[in-house]
């Protein structure tokens, strides 16, 4: 093993997020636009040319890795890719292997993911209501994704659900949804919405539920006791004393928790984004592709990449317009 990534900022970059495909079989209204048009597959590193790059970020200290998309259960084999990842789970150098997903697939791959050495799921739900399903995911069928958390379930993984809080979409659901997870034995993720993508700046505003007014919200009715641990991610854990479960918070507008960064995010096309919220970026697939025998060109380019690593996002709303916006889609680096 070599030394470990460390950036700028003192941070270690132990996770790697990774984006396997642009594609997906939903089109969430404050992801993606209704047509969108998908990269060429030629563009696309193959399934050999991700395991090359996960396998080196894995020799320079990432202990996390996320597969993403789009959604990346709808790439076309990849079920070989997560296999190829187990060696790095057996020998010990990766600690976690893990997916976010809209589990529309996950009938069909949640055994095969357990077997994989995948021990929990992050899904992205927002509603628990048909119409207001179909509404938001424009392509999506609830009954699909609710099958695939009984397969998931069924397989032993556990499962976190991820809901973008949207203004005047699921406020109201918040005590219903929470009360399913609970049921369900669910850890509950709430997100703020981000811009990502041009979707018209009004929107994002219209859009934008502060976090803090979720958590007060919860304060109304349960008991809320801030938690120390965490998952390795953005987001903050509360329990909720009365049903005992876990509820997080990902704020990147209201609470920025850009000082604890420890990740970075290559897109299905070989680009690492050094942070989700900033234009810089190094293209690893065509270090990758100009040396197939020797991976050293390409650690030397991963280290010139995290030494390049900012600060953090520019995202605020607090001036009653978008500030901070991002031209690219959240799909194309997968969150
Ligand atoms: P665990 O903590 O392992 O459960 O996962 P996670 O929260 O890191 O991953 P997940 O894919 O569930 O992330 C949820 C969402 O958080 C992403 O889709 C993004 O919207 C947001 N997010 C994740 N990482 C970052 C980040 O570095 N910056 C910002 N601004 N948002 C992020
Ligand atoms: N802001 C916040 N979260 C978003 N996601 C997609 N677009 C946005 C956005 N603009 C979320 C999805 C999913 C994850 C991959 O990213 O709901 O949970
Ligand atoms: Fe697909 Fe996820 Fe984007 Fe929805 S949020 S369109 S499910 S990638």
């Amino acid at each position: 093993m070599t030394a470990p990534l460390i950036d700028p900022f003192a941070r270690a970059i132990t996770y790697l997020r990774v984006s396997v495909t642009d594609r997906c079989d939903f089109r969430c209204v404050y992801c993606m636009a209704e047509n969108m048009t998908f990269l060429p597959k030629k563009d696309l590193l193959t399934l050999e040319e991700l395991d090359r790059m996960c396998s080196t970020f894995v020799s320079m200290g990432v202990e996390k890795l996320r597969i993403t998309g789009g959604e990346p259960l709808v790439r076309r084999n990849i079920m070989s890719f997560f296999n190829s990842m187990t060696r790095h789970l057996e020998s010990g150098a990766l600690k976690e292997l893990t997916l976010t997903t809209n589990g529309s697939q996950l009938h069909r791959f949640a055994d095969d993911l357990y077997a994989a050495g995948v021990r929990r799921v992050n899904i992205s739900l927002d509603t628990l209501d048909e119409d207001k399903f179909s509404k938001v995911t424009r392509w999506g069928r609830l009954r699909q994704v609710l099958n695939g958390i009984d397969a998931a379930q069924k397989a032993g993984l556990r499962i976190k659900i991820n809901a973008v809080a949207l203004k005047g979409f699921n406020e109201e659901e918040l005590p219903s949804i929470t009360k399913w997870c609970a049921q369900r034995g669910m850890d509950l993720t709430w997100i703020e919405v981000m811009p990502m993508g041009d979707i018209g700046n009004e929107d994002r505003l219209d859009q934008y539920w502060s976090l803090k007014d979720v958590r007060r919200e919860y304060e109304n009715h349960y008991t809320v006791t801030d938690l120390a641990e965490r998952t390795g991610g953005p987001a903050r854990y509360v329990r909720l004393e009365e049903t005992g479960q876990r509820i997080g918070f990902i704020t990147p507008l209201s609470h920025n928790f850009c000082e604890s960064c420890n990740r970075v995010r290559l897109t299905c096309t070989g680009q690492l984004y050094m942070c989700l919220g900033q234009e810089d970026m190094a293209d690893l697939r065509g270090v990758l592709r100009d040396n197939p025998d020797s991976e050293q060109p390409l650690e030397a380019a991963i280290r010139a990449a995290i030494d390049l690593k900012p600060k953090g996002h520019d995202f605020d709303y607090s001036r009653q317009a978008v500030d901070g916006q991002m031209s690219r889609h959240m799909s194309h680096t997968g969150g």
